[in-house]
């Protein structure tokens, strides 16, 4: 256990909070007071900027300005400059990195273009535990090509290595596991997909934002990733996609829409795909979640991200070390590796009533998530957690279990979004 990180009264946890250098930030949030938010992995909190662009972006540039505020407000290059505030977050270059569509829509196309620049290979590598959506998008794309492709599917990441061989056309992996919080070497495992000459797909759902990144560094040739978790953008927000500079102009992608072509405002029956990765876009940008995503990224401007991997480490290791220190009869389980290089910004505990312990956290204000079928799943966001809010989720965690709220029947009742 670790037990220097245990959080042992709130006063503790509020000295801390004063020496935090990114406490500042949580000022730029509408978080409500009576609320201890742990699930910023699953929707960023409203940020002051993105209500202040809204009213901006409805009332004079909608309103007032119409149609002309595609060229005037700049709506038309929403999609490459929102990119490149997300390249900074990913260590990618500027031109490498675009905001559009769902995360899942962007995985199909990228799926689609690394299987096309791997022609005569037919596998694609992943773990049995990734999220499902990008599993379905590559069971989805094989049977459509219907050319003998597999998705060799791994149990345990140390397989990973053994799994690649020279039938391997990529490598599809999320870089953060959405339940565990188990983190990836994206270095090491993009190296090995390379030396036996197949490329990598990188999902960075519990990344951008979470960690620092650095796909250039990495080599990595693919990535796609979320607006609405760590980057703040609002629910449903535009998704991004990265595609290496070797690969943007190699490959035409499968959904060829006019906001790809080399001209869209030329209304040529001929599509010419765009040089670059705009190429992957794909129809018209949903300007008011592009606005809002915009508003949120200029958040991180001056963000350090060395000081959030900082904080977020100290963090997670605060609430491991109190909950264990709280809830000692094991109960609960720990599935985030304790190894810090191996851990991503979340905490995720076994429980076998795991849905029904949340739900009696969430009536006592304390909001983090269930997956299915046992994990209490706790996201640490660096920009507006505080110590005390880690400290307070403990001790309510442990007045639940102690009390044995949940079993409450009003707690077993299953909602669509768990
Ligand atoms: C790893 C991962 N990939 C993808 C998604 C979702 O994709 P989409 O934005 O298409 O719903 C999630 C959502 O939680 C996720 O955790």
């Amino acid at each position: 256990m670790m037990t220097q990180h245990r959080l042992t009264s709130r006063d503790q946890a509020q000295a801390r909070d004063g020496q935090d250098c990114l406490a500042p930030m949580r000022a730029h949030f509408a978080l409500p007071d009576d609320i201890t938010y742990l699930d910023g992995n699953s929707l960023g909190p409203l940020p002051h900027a993105v209500r202040a662009r809204m009213t901006r972006t409805v009332n004079a540039e909608w309103g007032q300005g119409l149609i002309r505020s595609w060229n005037d407000a700049g709506w038309i290059d929403l999609p490459e400059r929102v990119g490149a505030r997300i390249a900074r977050l990913i260590g990618a270059p500027a031109q490498a990195v675009f905001a559009a569509d769902s995360t899942s829509v962007n995985l199909f196309k990228l799926l689609s273009a690394a299987l096309a620049l791997r022609p005569e290979r037919r596998v694609i590598v992943s773990e049995r535990g990734n999220f499902p959506t990008d599993l379905y998008m590559a069971q989805g794309l094989i049977t459509q090509l219907d050319r003998g492709h597999r998705l060799v599917l791994v149990d345990d990441a140390s397989a990973i290595p053994a799994a690649l061989c020279d039938d391997t056309a990529l490598l599809m992996l999320t870089h953060v596991d959405y339940r565990s919080g188990a983190m990836h070497d994206m270095a090491a495992l993009t190296h090995q997909a390379h030396r036996v000459g197949a490329l990598t797909l990188w999902d960075l759902a519990h990344s951008a934002g979470a960690v620092p990144l650095d796909l250039a560094g990495a080599d990595v040739d693919f990535a796609v990733g979320c607006g609405y978790k760590y980057l703040n953008g609002g629910p449903g927000a535009p998704a991004f996609f990265h595609v290496a500079e070797r690969h943007a102009d190699a490959f035409v992608q499968p959904l060829a829409g006019w906001f790809g072509h080399e001209a869209p405002f030329a209304f040529e029956p001929q599509y010419r795909p765009a040089p670059g990765a705009a190429r992957y876009l794909c129809g018209t940008p949903p300007v008011l979640a592009m606005a809002a995503l915009d508003a949120a990224l200029e958040l991180w401007e001056d963000v350090d991200l060395d000081a959030l991997r900082a904080k977020s480490l100290a963090l997670t290791d605060a609430f491991i070390a109190t909950i264990e220190g709280a809830c000692p009869d094991r109960v609960l389980e720990l599935i985030t590796p304790r190894d810090p290089a191996r851990r991503g910004s979340q905490v995720s505990f076994r429980h076998p009533q795991a849905y029904a312990v949340m739900q009696a956290l969430i009536a006592r204000g304390v909001i983090g998530d269930f997956r299915a079928p046992d994990i209490l799943r706790f996201g640490f966001t660096p920009l507006y957690t505080r110590f005390v809010d880690v400290f307070d989720a403990a001790k309510t965690l442990r007045a639940v279990l102690e009390t044995r709220a949940h079993e409450r029947p009003e707690f077993q009742i299953r909602a669509k979004v768990t």
